[in-house]
């Protein structure tokens, strides 16, 4: 049985106010839901504190990025020690705006992965294609080499701290979302990638990210090989955010 989780990404989005407004109603209707879902809030890593008084046990904090590196000399930098030693439970690793805005290369992310396993955080990676790979008919060649790349240090025991998140770039923020199919052909081909690689893939938890809405969620939750979300826009919205948290189907 895998993991159902949904994760809001606040990126650098939030305020001691949002956190007020926002994480109290979360824990109410979407804490501890019967539907075996994770609820994770990550925001800006200066928040994190915050955000875990008013979430309690009731939901699930995480990071949106670490140093590559385990302590030392590195000013401006946070590490997944630190984000274990603060209470979170989860890291984002190689999200498209890392890798396209602060030049994140596979390597980094695999060193970033496996600082979050050592610290025994779950590493959240994150892999998607440009649009103009997608149009390229590369998308698949893409993602897998993301894949494997970024979990190229992976071993044993460590791969039941791995998530995969497939957040297709052209997807981001745009408001277009991968259909449902789309994604869950995708989210099969990277848990293919997963068993190619010694994974116990089938125990491994794929989220999909891109423009995430109340309105879509429930049809890309239901795909066989999607089990949850990586929210960004809609998680800084509560009443938006708890619906995409109750998006599972029933029974199952
Ligand atoms: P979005 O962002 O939901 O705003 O498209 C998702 C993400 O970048 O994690």
């Amino acid at each position: 049985m895998r993991r159902r989780i949904v994760a809001g990404n606040w990126k650098m989005n939030g305020s001691k106010d949002l956190v007020q407004q926002l994480v109290g109603p979360v824990r109410e209707q979407a804490g501890r839901l019967d539907n075996g879902a994770e609820v994770v809030i990550i925001p800006p890593a200066l928040y994190v504190s915050a955000v875990q008084a008013e979430a309690g046990d009731d939901l699930a904090t995480g990071v949106q990025n670490v140093s590559q590196w385990q302590s030392g000399a590195y000013t401006g930098e946070v590490s997944a020690d630190m984000a274990r030693d603060m209470g979170c439970g989860y890291v984002l690793v190689g999200h498209s705006e890392r890798r396209q805005l602060f030049g994140e290369t596979d390597e980094t992310v695999a060193a970033k992965v496996e600082q979050v396993l050592q610290s025994g955080l779950t590493a959240v990676l994150c892999v998607g294609e440009t649009l103009e790979q997608r149009e390229a008919g590369d998308a698949e060649r893409v993602v897998a080499t993301q894949v494997i790349r970024g979990l190229a240090r992976v071993e044993g025991e460590s791969w039941s701290q791995v998530v995969v998140a497939y957040e297709p770039v052209w997807a981001i923020g745009t408001g277009r979302t991968a259909t449902a199919e789309d994604a869950q052909a995708m989210h099969a081909e990277i848990r293919n990638v997963l068993s190619s690689m010694k994974a116990p893939a089938e125990s491994i938890s794929v989220l999909y990210g891109g423009s995430v809405k109340a309105d879509n969620a429930a049809a890309l939750f239901s795909e066989p090989d999607i089990d949850g979300g990586l929210i960004g826009g809609a998680s800084l919205k509560a009443d938006e955010f708890i619906s995409i948290c109750r998006s599972f189907p029933a029974g199952s």
